[in-house]
C-alpha cells in the first residue's frame, strides 16, 4: 500500500489538473470522439479529480481505485447525482460501475502501477468490455525499448502548498532510471508535511512503474481483444501535442478504440500472439504520477 496515495488530500493538493491540461484533454477527446463524452470511467480515479472535470462538463462519471481513502474523498467531493465511485482494482473495475462508457480515462501512467504485463492485459480486456462500440480509451503510459536509458533526477517538485483540512506540504519526485532487468522505471518520492491531520512529517517511498516496448504493447492489446490506436500525444507537455506512435516515444497519452468498431485504422489488429509474463511481479508499494515529466 502506498502512503502517499493513502493521503488523498495530499494527492489532490499536488495533482489537481491545471486549466491547460484540462483544455488539452478536452481537445483530444473531442477530436477522437467527435463530441463531448456522455459517460466517463476512470479505473484508477484517486480522489476523482478527472471525474470532477468531466462531471462539470455534463457527463455521467464512474470511478474506482484500490485506495479506500481516495474513494472516500472522491465520494465526499463529487455530487451523488451523476457520479458513482467504488473501491476496486483496475485489473477488473467493479461491475456495478456499469458499461457503455464512451470515454475511459487513465492518465499519469497509473497503468504502470500494475504488477506485471498479464495484469495489464487483463485490465485492457476489461476496459474493452466496458467501452461503448465507438468509445475511446485515453491512457497514459511509457513506451521504452530494451536497453533504453532515461535521464535520472527530479521529475516533479512542488510546494509547500496548503492542504485541505489544514497544514501544508511539499513534494519531490525523482527518477532513478530504468531497471535493466525489469525495464521498470524506479521512482523515489519524498513528501514533507506540517500540521496535516493524521499524516507523518515525512513520507519517503520508492516504487517501480512498468514501461512498454512497442512489441509488448501490441501483444497486450491483441491479447485483450483488439484495440486500434487513434492518436498519440506527448504526455510531458501539458499542451499534449500529437507525436508519432512509435518505439521509444516515451511518456505518451494514447487514444485507443476497440478494433471491432466500424472505421478507423486496423493498426494493431491480429499482429501478434499473447503477452509474455516478463516481469517478476513486484506487488509494489505505490504512488505517484508524472504529470510534468518534462520537469525531469
Ligand atoms: C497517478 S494516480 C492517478 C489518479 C487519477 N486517475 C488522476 O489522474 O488524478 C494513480 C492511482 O492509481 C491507483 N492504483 C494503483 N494501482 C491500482 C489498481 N491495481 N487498481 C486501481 N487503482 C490503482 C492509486 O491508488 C492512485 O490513486
Amino acid at each position: 500500500m502506498n502512503a502517499f496515495y493513502q493521503r488523498s488530500e495530499l494527492y489532490a493538493a499536488f495533482f489537481s489538473p491545471s486549466q491547460e491540461i484540462r483544455g488539452s484533454i478536452d481537445r483530444v477527446v473531442r477530436r477522437h470522439l467527435g463530441r463531448k463524452p456522455r459517460r466517463v470511467l476512470d479505473p484508477a480515479c484517486g480522489p476523482g479529480l478527472w471525474l470532477a472535470h468531466f462531471l462539470q462538463s455534463g457527463a455521467e462519471v464512474a470511478g474506482s481505485d484500490l485506495e479506500e481513502s481516495a474513494i472516500a474523498l472522491a465520494a465526499k467531493r463529487l455530487p451523488k447525482r451523476g457520479a458513482k465511485v467504488l473501491v476496486g482494482d483496475m485489473r477488473r473495475p467493479p461491475d456495478e460501475l456499469g458499461t457503455d462508457f464512451d470515454c475511459v480515462i487513465n492518465l499519469d501512467n497509473s497503468l504502470g502501477h500494475l504488477a506485471d504485463y498479464m495484469d495489464v492485459a487483463e485490465h485492457f480486456a476489461s476496459i474493452r468490455m466496458r467501452l461503448a462500440p465507438r468509445g475511446i480509451y485515453v491512457v497514459g503510459l511509457a513506451l521504452r525499448e530494451d536497453g533504453d536509458a532515461i535521464d535520472t533526477g527530479v521529475v516533479y517538485e512542488r510546494g509547500p502548498v496548503d492542504i485541505e483540512g489544514g497544514g501544508f506540504a511539499a513534494l519531490r519526485t525523482e527518477s532513478l532510471g530504468l531497471q535493466p532487468r525489469t525495464r521498470c522505471e524506479r521512482i523515489r518520492q519524498i513528501t514533507i508535511t506540517a500540521n496535516v491531520k493524521d499524516t507523518p512529517a515525512v513520507i519517503a517511498e520508492q516504487y517501480d512503474l512498468l514501461t512498454f516496448t512497442m512489441e509488448m504493447l501490441r501483444d497486450i492489446l491483441v491479447a485483450a481483444g483488439g484495440f486500434e490506436v487513434l492518436g498519440c500525444h506527448d504526455a510531458t507537455d501539458e499542451a499534449l501535442p500529437a507525436k508519432p506512435f512509435r518505439k521509444r516515444a516515451g511518456d505518451v497519452v494514447l487514444v485507443l478504440r476497440r478494433s471491432d468498431a466500424a472505421g478507423g485504422k486496423p493498426a494493431l489488429r491480429g499482429e501478434k500472439p499473447a503477452p509474455r509474463r516478463e516481469k517478476p511481479a513486484p506487488r509494489r508499494e505505490k504512488p505517484s504520477p508524472r504529470r510534468k515529466a518534462s520537469k525531469r
